[in-house]
């Protein structure tokens, strides 16, 4: 019986309430398979803050070590505001961790079922066929982590602040290669997103992707586009995208307007893999929905849990090389939304189910 050794940080608001339902299609597909859950549940976020403290407390941060994974839920939301901006749970957790494991490759499919089409703010008619794409997000450089980064108070009184954009060369070749393995096991076609009109670190981004496709992916169609512009051909025909590649900033406003598009951000998983092998020599990972913590309706029963089973089955997926049992869980979800049965944010005013319900539901749809 193999075993499946992952840490989970559920966080705060709603992170506890999908984590559960995750956690309840984990038990049910392991039972099936004759799989083993070893699991540690670790405080993060504003939680953290709460009972210890800090939001990733140096035993959250060992218990991950352990771990041949990390199922994430979501952190941080209004009670926690007031904090320094350094010390909120999103920037003192979320960041640290991508960082302590270099976490460097993000991936965050951008999915629409063509029966959730209503969902989307775009026409239809511009996407008949829901959306599917790939977003490749550089994660652990740029000018999120760049140096310097400050804030000073000039002699004149003015008051400065600094943030650095920096790449280098070996940072975009090892995420390019991930774009190229997400590529090729779709339809081969990489854009490559930039400001190279503009920035040095774009144009250092342009010459290393394209040198590199040159040499070890010929057999990838590779297209280059400056972020604006991308920024409207998303909104405008996002299916002429396959998967798109980017810096870190850019990734983080390109993937929110994604997810915007695709409908609701209840439905929408990611992947965080970076140059750590795990224990079983398959790419350890964080896995987190991309939808935030929703303080407004946390505990009421009304999240919709898809997004986190959906970053569960990548786990299953990456993380545990267990492709055909994370095909199947995304098929239940599919199959369970596409059936009817709907959280709020996908009903569309017709009957809603709440968060326990839609997971019996995608439990039922496994057996
Ligand atoms: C994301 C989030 C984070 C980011 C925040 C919470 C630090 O917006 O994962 O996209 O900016 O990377
Ligand atoms: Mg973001």
């Amino acid at each position: 019986m193999s075993t499946l050794k992952f840490a989970v940080l559920a966080g705060d608001y709603i992170g506890p309430e999908v984590m559960s339902a995750a956690l309840r299609v984990l038990e049910h597909v392991a039972g099936q398979e004759n799989l083993q859950l070893d699991y540690t549940q670790a405080d993060v976020g504003g939680a953290a803050i709460d009972r210890q403290g800090t939001a990733l407390p140096a035993s959250t941060l060992q218990i991950c070590e352990q771990s041949d994974a990390i199922l994430f839920g979501s952190v941080g939301g209004p009670k926690w505001e007031k904090l320094p901006t350094k010390e909120q749970p999103e920037r003192a957790a979320l960041l640290p961790l991508r960082k302590h494991f270099t976490l460097f490759a993000n991936l965050r499919p951008g999915l629409l079922y063509p029966e959730l089409t209503d969902a989307s703010p775009l026409k239809s008619e511009r996407i008949p066929h829901g959306i599917d794409i790939v977003c490749i997000r550089e994660l652990t450089g740029g000018i999120y982590f760049g140096q310097p980064k400050s804030t000073t108070t000039l002699p004149d009184g003015d008051v400065e602040a600094i943030d650095t954009m920096v790449y280098r060369k070996s940072e975009i070749e090892r995420i390019t290669a991930v774009a190229v393995t997400a590529a090729r096991a779709r339809k081969k076609q990489l854009c490559s997103v930039d400001k190279a009109n503009v920035l040095e670190t774009s144009v250092l981004w342009r010459k290393t992707v394209t040198a590199y496709i040159a040499e070890h992916a010929p057999d990838i169609a590779l297209s280059h586009m400056y972020v604006d512009n991308a920024a409207m051909q998303l909104a405008r025909d996002p299916n002429q995208f396959d998967v798109f590649l980017t810096e870190n900033m850019f990734g983080d406003i390109l993937s929110d307007e994604m997810a915007v598009i695709c409908g609701s951000l209840g439905m929408l998983s990611s992947a965080s893999l970076g140059a750590r092998s795990n224990s079983l020599g398959k790419p350890f990972g964080l896995y987190e929905p991309s939808g935030g913590t929703a303080p407004d309706i946390a505990g009421k029963n009304l999240a919709n849990p898809c997004a986190q089973i959906l970053s569960a089955a990548l786990m299953l997926r990456y993380s545990f090389g267990l492709e055909a049992l994370a095909t199947r869980m995304e098929a239940a979800v599919r199959q369970t939304v596409t059936s009817g049965i709907r959280t709020g944010d996908i009903a569309f005013g017709r009957p809603s189910v709440g968060t326990i319900a839609m997971t019996d539901a995608i439990i039922a749809n496994l057996s």
